[in-house]
Parts: structure tokens; sequence; C-alpha cells
């Protein structure tokens, strides 16, 4: 698997809007957490959050219980001085999502972008996927994004596995709901298309 080393080499080499997944908003992803969370006292964690500014937004959108998780404490110390701050208001969490142990039943919305996409064994995904069940409460929502079937082979250098939205809900699996999904194309900031797959499901049960 990818290791910390690697992302920290890599956002301490680039700006934040200089690399491939790069975008001003995340406008999908921003539209279902809005969906899944009308409540602004939702407990939200963006998984591999970086420097994204989904928190950005979600905080301006009023969002008031929120968690970063990412490998890279350089790309978490970008954002909170970013965010100067407003950055107090929010949980930051320097960690491996594999290995994190979260609280059980602590989240009403699990989100990724283009972390999931890294494990290219089973056996990582099992783990990631038992984290979700973990961590999410019956009935709330985990919104996975990951490059598409016709989306690029690797991501940062590293190889990377593709998904449909059906096979992507597949690994997942039965206490996942699919209520929707969402092929989209991302420009890189040099103009190159990428397909993502997004999800977005309803965990049912445990
Ligand atoms: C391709 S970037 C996506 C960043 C952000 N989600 C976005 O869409 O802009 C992948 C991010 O996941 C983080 N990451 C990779 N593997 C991770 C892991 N096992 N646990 C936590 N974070 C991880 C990296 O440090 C990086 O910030």
């Amino acid at each position: 698997m990818n290791s910390k080393k690697h992302w920290e080499a890599v956002y301490g080499s680039k700006s934040a809007d200089a690399v491939s997944w790069y975008a001003p908003h995340l406008q999908t992803s921003l539209r279902y957490i809005q969906r899944a969370a009308p409540d602004r006292h939702s407990r939200i964690i963006d998984i591999g959050g970086g420097e994204a500014t989904l928190v950005d937004d979600l905080l301006a959108a009023g969002y008031e219980n929120l968690a970063v998780l990412d490998l890279s404490e350089t790309a978490l110390a970008a954002t909170r001085l970013r965010l100067g701050t407003a950055a107090a208001a929010v949980q930051w969490l320097a960690a491996d999502v594999l290995e994190s142990d979260f609280a059980p039943d602590s989240l009403d919305v699990w989100h990724d972008r283009a972390v999931f996409h890294f494990l290219t064994t089973d056996l990582q995904r099992r783990r990631y996927v038992q984290q979700v069940l973990k961590a999410l409460r019956v009935g709330g929502h985990a919104i996975v994004a990951t490059f598409g079937p016709d989306g690029p082979l690797q991501c940062s250098g590293l190889d990377v596995a593709r998904y449909a939205p059906e096979q992507l809900h597949g690994t997942f699996g039965a206490p996942f709901q699919l209520m929707d999904s969402t092929t989209e194309i991302h420009t890189t900031p040099w103009g190159a298309p990428q397909q993502f797959t997004y999800c977005f499901c309803r965990m049912q049960e445990r």
C-alpha cells in the first residue's frame, strides 16, 4: 500500500492546486453529503481529505461536526493554515484509514474521494469495508469516489483499481444499499480528463 512517506513527499513538493486530483470545489461530494445529512450537527468524516476544499465548503454550509483524516501531516497542516481560526472547529486525524481505531457508531457520513482506489488487494479492501461498518451508524451513508473503468491506471504514480458503480457497490456488499451513483469527468489542472465513479450508499445493517 502507498506509504505516508510517498504522500508527505507529494504534499511537500506541490501546491494544493498543482496535483492531478485538484478541483476548486468538490461539487458532487458536496451534493451527496448535503443529501445524506441535511442536519448540520451530523458527524461527517472526509477520509484522505488532503488539501481538498471540501472541509472549507462544509464549514461554510454550517456543518459543525467535521473530521478530516489523512496519512499526510503536511497536507493537514496546509489545510488548517488555509482555514485559519475556522480550523479549530474541525477534528484533524493524521492516520492510516486502515489502521485507525474508529469509535463504533460514531459517524453519520463517511466520505472518500480518491483514496479507496489505492487499495489493490482484497485484504486491504476488506479491512477498509470493516472500518466503514464499524464507524458508521446503521442508517448512515458512505460516499466513495474512485477512478471509473475508463479512468487512469495510476494516481500520483501509484497503481489504482478502477470501478464501475456496480463493481464499487459490490465491493462494499449487502449491508450497503446503493442510493445513487454518478460517473463524471474530472479535468486535471493541466487539462487531462479523468473518469470518476461515485457511489452513494446507505448502510442498512451491520
Ligand atoms: C488522490 S488524493 C485525494 C485527496 C482528496 N480526497 C481530494 O479528492 O482532493 C489521496 C489522499 O489520500 C491520502 N491517503 C492515501 N492513502 C491513505 C490511507 N491509507 N489513509 C489515509 N489517507 C490516505 C493521501 O495522503 C492523499 O491526501
